[in-house]
């Protein structure tokens, strides 16, 4: 029975399913070579879908101010050395006029659970957006809500939503969270979203404090099974005015490898290569890419309140990262033979 771990990727390959056991395996039993394997197979399998494409969607961080207290996290309410601000809806709307000039067919407004975004000025704000660009889609990524809620921003014209699941096991999930959070409602939140038509996305941080592989198992069986139309992961790192902020960064290889089997778990995923890869090594993104990874989200923030999201130490938000410089995105993906388009960038069957 004990296949080796280079027929676990195969049997990936064709399954899309691995149980528990194997999905450990693949993660313990990792070398170079495995994961140059599962590389090459994950990208044949996005090539067949997306051909070289790479999407884009211009990130607009609206709110830093967090009623959340989680571990990991630079802007959780805890912390006085986090310099607050929040955007107004002109800001917000000129950040979208500016993106769509730069070519971008995606906003996703993201921040904090701010509670002075409520539904009434979300949703006016979303009929602004979807009346000016219909062209465009319209992520949110503004953290746990009512079902309510959920129903009316999508009624109001929000297309998707994102909110990391963080972590698929439950008491892993309460070691980096206050106990005024729970795992149920992150579930919740994730399943309502889906049932109102959200595309969806979830996600985890690898090499997050205390996470093992057998937790990372469980993050793929759950990606395997609630399949997400997107998955967003990156490297934890520390941020210094954090409980967290001693504990060790995730690694790249890590991160690259576990996207390459997100990848083979379910070949149309729309998956970021995030700005914390970008962050902890120059090459990140294009590494994240060449892993399977097939979405970047350069940011579309105001030049004066981007150092101020500071989820965690160095976070990148100028150079390829910034919105303004997408030529310069553009040609790096070019130099690792990939075209960035100005498309919605919905996930194809
Ligand atoms: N390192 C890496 N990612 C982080 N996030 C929050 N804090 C950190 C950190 N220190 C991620 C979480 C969250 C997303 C917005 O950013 O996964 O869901």
């Amino acid at each position: 029975m004990n296949k080796n771990v280079f027929d676990l990727i195969d049997s990936l390959c064709t399954e899309r399913s691995l149980t528990l056991s194997e999905y450990q395996s693949l993660i313990d039993g990792r070398t170079p070579a495995l994961a140059e394997y599962a590389a090459e197979r994950a990208v044949r399998a996005r090539k067949e879908i997306y051909g070289n494409q790479v999407f884009i969607r211009g990130l607009i961080e609206i709110s830093n101010v967090c009623k959340n207290d989680c571990l990991y996290c630079g802007i959780r309410r805890s912390n006085r050395r986090c310099d607050r601000y929040r955007l107004t809806a002109e800001d917000i709307l000129g950040c979208c006029a500016e993106g769509y000039r730069l070519g971008f067919r995606t906003f996703v407004l993201q921040g904090g659970e701010d509670g002075y975004f409520n539904d009434d000025f979300l949703c006016e704000l979303l009929r602004a957006i979807k009346g000016s660009y219909p062209d465009c889609a319209v992520t949110l990524s503004l953290g746990e809500r009512t079902r309510e809620s959920y129903e009316k921003l999508r009624a109001a014209g929000a297309d998707r939503y994102l909110l990391r699941h963080e972590t698929a096991d439950k008491a892993h999930y309460e070691a980096l969270h206050p106990s005024e959070m729970s795992f149920d409602e992150r579930m919740r939140c994730l399943y309502d979203l889906k049932d109102l038509g959200y595309q969806v996305g979830c996600g985890f941080m690898v090499g997050s404090p205390r996470q093992t592989s057998a937790h990372l198992a469980k993050d793929l069986k759950f990606i395997e099974q609630f399949s997400p139309h997107m998955c967003g992961i990156g490297p934890f790192i520390p941020q210094s005015d954090t409980p967290f902020g001693k504990e060790n960064a995730g690694t790249l290889e890590l991160t690259c490898y576990l996207l390459s089997l997100l990848r083979l778990i379910k070949p149309n995923l729309l998956l970021p290569s995030t700005t914390a890869l970008g962050t902890i090594h120059p090459f990140g993104r294009e590494m994240g890419i060449q892993a399977g990874a097939n979405v970047v989200m350069p940011n579309l923030s105001p030049g004066n309140v981007r150092k101020k999201y500071a989820l965690y130490n160095n976070k990148l938000s100028d150079g390829s990262e910034s919105a303004q410089c997408k030529a310069e995105l553009a040609s790096r993906m070019a130099s690792i033979g990939y075209e960035v388009v100005t498309d919605r960038g919905d996930m194809k069957r």
